[in-house]
Order: structure tokens, then C-alpha cells, then sequence
């Protein structure tokens, strides 16, 4: 069996960071599903490029090497909920041994950003 070797951290919409290890080739919406990350809403359409809610935010370095967006993910991303330069619908990005130790995250919830800056 292929061995969970890549390490990533996720950051969900209330700054709470989790860290998992996971085998390459997989996408990193079943890596949120299979290793039950608390995102909220996640992945609404399995992965059948029908929603953003899988959106994901890259750091920089990685999203540069990272293949380019398909006509239909830019679409679909468009339609995303707090777009930046680096955002990618996680169903279409597949897990990579060079991307061990990257850091990925959602947007913050606004709702609860306001409450506490108040
Ligand atoms: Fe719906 Fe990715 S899960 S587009």
C-alpha cells in the first residue's frame, strides 16, 4: 500500500488549522472528506465541478507551480465566495509529492470576523 507521506495543513473559515498526512494522486477534496477536515459546506457537488464550495486558497509558491485551470474550473471559480489570485476548486487539484508541507486554506467567515474586530 502507498504510505501517507505527503503532510498538508489546512486552515478552515474559523483560523483553525489542522495537519494530515495523505498519499499522492489524491484530490484534496477527498483528502477533506477521508481525513474528516471541519471545513463547513465543503465539497457540495462531489467533485462534479457544479459548485465552489470546495474552493481552496494556495500560498503563492505552490499555486505557481500547480498546472492551470481548466476553462470549466475558472467558471466555476468565478462564482467563489472570497476569489484571490491563488484560489483553486479543491476537487481539481490532486495531492503531489512536492507539495509536502504546503499550507492551504478557506476564506475566513465574514460573520465572525466582523463580531470580533468589534
Ligand atoms: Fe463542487 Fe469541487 S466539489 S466544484
Amino acid at each position: 500500500l502507498p504510505e501517507d507521506n505527503v503532510t498538508l495543513h489546512f486552515v478552515n473559515q474559523d483560523g483553525v488549522r489542522t495537519t494530515t498526512s495523505v498519499t499522492e494522486g489524491v484530490s484534496l477534496l477527498n483528502v477533506v472528506i477521508n481525513k474528516k477536515i471541519d471545513i463547513s459546506g465543503f465539497g457540495a457537488c462531489d467533485g462534479t465541478l457544479a459548485c465552489s464550495t470546495c474552493h481552496l486558497i494556495f500560498e503563492e509558491n505552490i499555486f505557481e507551480k500547480m498546472d492551470s485551470l481548466a476553462d470549466e474550473e475558472v467558471d466555476m471559480l468565478d462564482l467563489a465566495y472570497g476569489l484571490t489570485k491563488t484560489s483553486r476548486l479543491g476537487c481539481q487539484v490532486c495531492v503531489r509529492k512536492w507539495m509536502d508541507g504546503m499550507t492551504v486554506r478557506v476564506p475566513r467567515d465574514e460573520k465572525m470576523a466582523s463580531t470580533r474586530t468589534q
